[in-house]
């Protein structure tokens, strides 16, 4: 990644944050998003490095090419019986893998979606298989070294969860993990799990504490069996996942955190849903990654967490908030004000589709959508000696800081992630 590529928080004070590795979900459950092309500056413009998505959608595969973003591609749950044929799952990988590469770099395949937690033995009976099947036919392609086969798990796959040092997998689900642990092992892949946070407090919300949700300043908690010490619910949660793989002595196993998010909007019952917690959970969740700081058990692991997700998604089944994780609305206006580096603006001179106004982006909190950069001397750009680069995206000019006067834009390091399933 560049080194000089700085992005910055518009809090009305400009906070220079470095974002190292984020990533993100880029699901597309919509009738309304915006075009792939269209979506690389906005992931860019988050300074999002890694992309997960839940197919391999050829179109986002494609506008990709050459951006440096590195890919998580998916096998949807209704592949994995089909792909427990190595032919099927070899012709599978020729077309949706192989000819992408190298300019889209896909770096992994993600067979399958919190599959275990359907409770479908049958389905459930298919995943190591079609994990195999596919690895096996990266193998043939000699692709093997550059993309690894995994899957991603719902939190519910834990028993046990806290204090985070007695983290354990359900009983009933260990004969069926400790192989795929088996499996992730020795084909050094990355151990996937989605958590949420948000549904802790959703389900508990007098009993469970707000800010420790959002990472907010709180007491917190510490574990009796450690000593250590959580301010916060995701780290506790990473690290009874950390637990549960030690206890099937998978302890060397990387962890990535597939998916976490708040959404922005929810039903009437879903407490906590509004664009208020959403800010904070993920701007304060962007704060930590970019601080390269690990969870208390494993404080030199870096956080590896792909936020969810880019877009809200009109056509999602299930509750509101279902439809309200992402960032960005469909029109690439910020769904609320996180503050994104390195995007603004509406400019005086975009195309004929005509500017959007600065209160499209809504009254509270900082936005990402500036007036016009006319005059850096404005209160909102005190950055006079900094290079901006500008690029159109949707009728409005983007703008890119970039700390090194005379830099390149150069985002050799940005990826999305999407996801597909309900949770
Ligand atoms: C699956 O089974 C577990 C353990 O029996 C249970 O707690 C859970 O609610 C079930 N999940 C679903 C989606 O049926
Ligand atoms: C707007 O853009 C057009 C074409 O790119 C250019 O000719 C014109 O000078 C611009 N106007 C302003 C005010 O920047
Ligand atoms: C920028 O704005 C300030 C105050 O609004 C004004 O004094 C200054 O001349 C402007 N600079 C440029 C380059 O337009
Ligand atoms: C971006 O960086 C890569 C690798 O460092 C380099 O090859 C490429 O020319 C750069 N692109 C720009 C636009 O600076």
């Amino acid at each position: 990644m560049e080194n000089s590529r700085l992005a910055f928080l518009f809090t009305g004070l400009i906070l220079p944050l470095l974002v190292a590795s984020v990533g993100i979900n880029y699901g597309q459950i919509a009738n309304n998003l915006p075009s792939p092309e269209h979506v690389v500056p906005l992931v860019k413009a988050i300074g999002a490095t890694r992309v997960k998505l839940y197919d391999a959608d050829p179109k986002v595969l494609k506008a990709f090419a050459n951006t440096g973003v590195e890919f998580i591609v998916g096998l949807g749950n209704e592949y994995l019986s089909k792909m427990t044929d190595p032919a099927n799952a070899q012709a599978w990988v020729k077309s949706n893998v192989q000819c992408y590469l190298p300019a889209t770099k896909i770096v992994s395949i993600a067979v399958g979606n919190e599959v275990l937690t359907f409770n479908d033995t049958s389905l459930s009976g298919c995943l190591l298989p079609a994990m195999q099947s596919v690895h096996t036919a990266l193998v043939n392609l000699k692709l093997d070294s550059q993309v690894t086969v995994t899957t991603a798990h719902s939190v519910a796959i834990l028993q046990s969860s806290y204090p985070p040092s007695t983290g354990a997998f359900r009983q009933d689900l260990k004969g069926c993990i400790a192989p795929i642990l088996d499996f992730l092992s020795k084909t050094c892949s990355p151990f996937l799990i989605n958590a949420y946070p948000f549904f802790a407090y959703k389900a508990n919300p007098k009993q469970v504490s707000l800010d420790f949700v959002l990472f907010q300043p709180n007491a917190g908690i510490v574990d009796p069996r450690t000593n250590l010490h959580y301010d916060n619910m995701l780290f506790a949660q990473i690290d009874a996942v950390y637990a549960a793989l030690a206890s099937l002595g998978y302890k060397k196993l990387p962890v990535q955190i597939s998916e976490t998010g708040w959404p922005s909007k929810g039903d009437e019952d879903e407490i906590g849903a509004s664009p208020e917690n959403a800010k904070k959970y993920n701007g304060n969740l962007l704060k930590l990654i970019s601080q390269k700081k690990g969870t208390p058990a494993r404080p030199n692991s870096d956080l590896n967490i792909f936020v969810f997700a880019m877009f809200n998604e009109n056509m999602k089944p299930g509750p509101t908030s279902e439809r309200n994780y992402g960032l960005f609305k469909p029109d690439g206006t910020p769904a609320y004000g996180l503050g994104f580096s390195g995007i603004a603006v509406s400019s005086g001179n975009s195309s004929s589709t005509g500017s959007p106004s600065p209160s499209s982006t809504g009254t509270n909190g900082p936005s990402i959508y500036l007036s016009p950069p006319a005059n850096s001397s404005s209160g909102y750009l005190a950055i006079s000696s900094s290079t901006y680069f500008l690029y159109t995206f949707t009728g409005k000019v983007c703008l890119e800081h970039v700390g090194n006067v005379g830099h390149g834009v150069n985002f050799s390091g940005s990826v999305l992630r999407g996801r597909d399933n309900i949770m």
